[in-house]
């Protein structure tokens, strides 16, 4: 196996960050490849924590190769921004171990404040963004008038391209939402800036990635968000603008979808959700802010707090087929510690409709019930836990039947944000 390819199977925030850390030690090359600074993927090493937006985690390990590749919308000022705070915490990061896809489109200041406006604009009927920029960005680029970090690097195409756009976005920004208009000058001005910054970083990262595997080298995929909000698979229009799943690597890359070989999906041993939209499973109580008090379910990006409930057997299966992962690793099975008993979503029901597999083509999962299974849970602390023989019996049975209901083995558990706090597990 010469490539992995990381998934989150639930709505994000599912411990990526940590897992992709942690395999990061046996690959040559980590590769982000869709989704943007609405990531926040946060690794512990020791006393420090990390949390990273852009960068891909494998970072913290010297002499790896770390690729933003084409597929990814990148804010030039957080990816800077990120450069020179792993640099002042002792960090080597320069053109020898980080490498930025000159096809990877710019999250400009005027995407940010779309986001923002769109958001209220569409009042009730709002996303809950990050309000990164993602979905104007991402829009631009299917619409064909986005700029990429190529065109950056380029002053005079960057000036004519950004007029012609930046009118456009002006008029809407002052005629539709009633809002100030960006000054052009000062825009041209600050990423022309930004431009000379990034500019060791960019290269032709299709090709770094190509040449790599035909040498052999080890590639990890670190996908971000999660599968159940990818643009065509997840709860749309509750989603985000980018293919998080693996449809996202080829394109997003130019690595030939014939050389991907394993998947790995990341899930919780409960479920979050940040923003709005459909969460079957989730447990609007008090058992909800225990999980969120106890998780520390709190965005990375943004610092609000995330919906909590129950593990959804139904959506994680159908985020593992879909991501063809072929195991995948339980994270946070410590934050349960304590409880009496836990519970699983495994159908759901519409009306006199009962759905065992998770139901794609329903268009609102708002108004299902779900029908739990339940399991006695553990009292016992857990995070010290590094083989399965430490775990009481009841947390072996709990990741015992949720591999079998998410028909997919359990490979790793995971009891604690830091490093070693992982357990191989053969369920
Ligand atoms: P990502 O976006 O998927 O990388 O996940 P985030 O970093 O946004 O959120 C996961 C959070 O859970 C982070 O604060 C991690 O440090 C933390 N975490 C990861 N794995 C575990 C675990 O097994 N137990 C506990 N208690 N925390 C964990
Ligand atoms: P990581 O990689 C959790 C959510 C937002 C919102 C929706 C669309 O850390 O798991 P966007 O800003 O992308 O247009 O917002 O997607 N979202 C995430 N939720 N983790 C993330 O990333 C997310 N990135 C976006 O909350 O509901
Ligand atoms: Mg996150």
């Amino acid at each position: 196996m010469t490539s992995l390819s990381v998934f989150g199977a639930q709505w994000g925030d599912e411990g990526k960050g940590k897992v992709i850390d942690r395999l990061a030690a046996d690959y040559d090359y980590i590769v982000r490849y869709q989704g943007g600074a609405n990531a926040g993927h946060t690794v512990v090493v020791g006393d420090q924590t990390y949390a990273l937006h852009l960068i891909p985690s494998g970072i913290l390990h010297p002499g790896k190769h770390n690729v933003v590749a084409g597929g990814v919308a990148l804010d030039p000022i957080t990816f800077l921004a990120e450069v020179e705070g792993l640099r002042k915490r002792g960090i080597a990061v320069d053109h020898t171990n980080l490498h930025l896809s000159s096809n990877a489109h710019v999250i400009f200041e005027h995407h940010k404040r779309i986001d923002a406006l769109a958001e209220v604009w569409k009042g009730a009927g709002r996303i809950g963004t990050t309000g990164r920029g993602i979905g104007p960005c991402y829009g631009d680029k299917a619409a064909r008038i986005g700029l990429r970090v190529g065109d950056l690097l380029d002053p005079e195409r960057c000036k004519t391209r950004l007029r012609a756009v930046l009118a456009e976005k002006n008029a809407l920004i002052e005629k539709v939402h009633g809002e100030q208009p960006l000054d052009l000058d000062e825009q041209i001005q600050r990423y022309h800036e930004l431009a000379d910054r990034l500019r060791p970083f960019v290269c032709d990262t299709g090709a770094l990635l190509r040449h790599a595997h035909l040498a052999g080298k080890r590639i990890l995929f670190e996908g971000a968000q999660g599968l159940m909000l990818d643009i065509d698979h997840g709860t749309y229009p509750f989603v985000t603008s980018s293919n998080t799943g693996p449809g996202g690597i080829p394109s997003g890359t130019g690595f030939p979808p014939v050389w991907l070989s394993e998947s790995l999906g990341i899930a919780k041993a409960y479920c979050t959700r940040v923003g709005e939209g459909p969460f079957p499973t989730e447990q609007d109580n008090e058992l909800g802010e225990l999980l969120r008090r106890v998780g520390h379910e709190f965005g990375t990006t943004t610092g609000r707090p995330r919906r909590a409930g129950w593990f959804d057997a139904l959506a994680v299966r159908y985020a593992l087929a879909v991501s063809g992962s072929t195991s995948w690793v339980m994270t946070k099975l410590d934050v349960l510690s304590g409880l009496d008993e836990l519970q699983v979503g495994v159908a759901y029901r519409v009306g006199t409709e009962r759905y065992e597999e998770y139901p794609a083509h329903l268009a609102d999962l708002g108004q299902v019930e779900v029908e739990y299974r339940s399991f006695p849970g553990w009292k016992q602390d857990i995070t010290g836990a590094r083989s399965m023989g430490d775990l009481p019996p009841e947390a072996r049975a709990y990741i015992q039947a949720l591999g079998e209901l998410v028909e997919v083995p359990v490979s790793l558990v995971s009891v604690g944000p830091e490093r070693s706090a992982m357990l191989p597990c053969q369920s």
